[in-house]
């Protein structure tokens, strides 16, 4: 069996793509997450997908299936408590997914997951400490240090989505108050532009008529046509950045910091104030021996392709 299939699950779509050992993603396809009522139907979903991805290959050409999920957690197989997906409490996937498929399924917290794509395919090739960070509906990371991905004591290790930069902020899906995922996000980017729109003193904006429907792609339009608050927005969004990665250099001295995810590249609305504030807020001690850098892997396949390196790397659990 010389193929996997990786999944990348996301708040907003889920990309499913059929993989060689080598890294080739030879088909893909993209479901919408919020079309699933309840996480049966969604296993349903990407049990069929992994069937009409595998067309008129044999199943036992598939060596096994690799998940990469929001609170995912690699010891169990399962989606813990995610506050980006609607489905509540504890999701077996990885065994409801077994019984469904028949192959071995490895599953791993998302941005973990785009760790290990990024470090066997991507920029972060002979890294041995660095910071994955995920900006999509919420804010993942995947931390390497010595080498190796660190899962922790109970597989929740590198949520730095869920450290708090603002005590008393915006309120997080996961029940406490001034979230990084709730500023820096395109979740968090919307909430600032609906906050800076409903400023007294705002300057017009072309997004006030479309204040319901915003999106990422939306906003960076907008901005990079000039809008005020859309600029702003994006700024306030990298001084925010630059706080979660300057305290996450502070945590485990990486030699750089990779990005991913829609957002990440913005690389003049968001990566220049990122930059310009991190110059302020990160420790002399690693002033100058930082690097940011943006994953360059195409189609942001990361998460996909270290969801599906998984089964022929270590992960620990298989169902
Ligand atoms: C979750 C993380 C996840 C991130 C990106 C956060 O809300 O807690 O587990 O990696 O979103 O999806
Ligand atoms: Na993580
Ligand atoms: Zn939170």
């Amino acid at each position: 069996p010389g193929m996997v299939v990786g999944i990348d699950i996301g708040g907003t779509n889920t990309d499913i793509g059929l993989v060689t050992r080598g890294g080739d993603c030879l088909a893909r396809k993209r479901l919408a997450t919020r079309d699933y009522p309840t996480a049966e139907a969604f296993a349903d979903g990407l049990a069929r997908t992994i069937l009409e991805l595998l067309a008129d290959r044999e199943i036992r050409t598939l060596a096994g299936v690799g998940v990469g999920a929001p609170n995912g957690n690699a010891f169990r197989g399962t989606i813990e408590h995610a506050p980006n997906l609607k489905w509540k409490g504890v999701i077996p996937l990885a065994k409801w997914l077994h019984r469904r498929v028949l192959c071995p399924i490895h599953l791993d917290n998302d941005a973990n997951a785009a760790a290990m794509g990024e470090m066997l395919y991507g920029g972060a090739r002979g890294l041995r400490d660095f910071v994955m960070v995920t900006l999509g509906t919420g804010l993942g990371s995947g931390v390497v240090i010595d080498g190796k991905l660190v899962r922790g004591h109970d597989g929740f290790a590198g949520e730095l989505g869920h450290t708090v930069v603002m005590p008393g902020g915006r309120p997080c899906g996961c029940g406490r108050r001034g979230c990084l995922e709730t500023y820096v996000s395109v979740t968090g980017l919307i909430a600032t532009v609906i906050d800076l729109l409903d400023q007294t003193w705002a300057q017009p904006s072309r997004l006030e008529k479309s204040r319901d429907s915003l999106n990422g792609k939306l906003i960076a339009a907008a901005a990079e046509a000039g809008d005020p608050i859309a600029e702003l927005a994006f700024r306030r969004t990298g001084h925010m950045l630059a706080l979660g990665l300057a305290n996450a250099a502070a945590i485990t001295n990486p030699e750089a910091i990779v990005l991913a995810g829609g957002l990440a590249k913005a690389e003049a609305l968001l990566l220049e104030p990122t930059r310009a504030a991190l110059a302020d807020c990160l420790h002399n001690l690693y002033r100058g021996k930082l690097r940011i850098s943006v994953s360059k892997l195409q189609a942001d396949n990361a998460g996909l392709l270290g969801a599906a390196a998984s089964v022929w790397t270590t992960a620990p659990a298989v169902w």
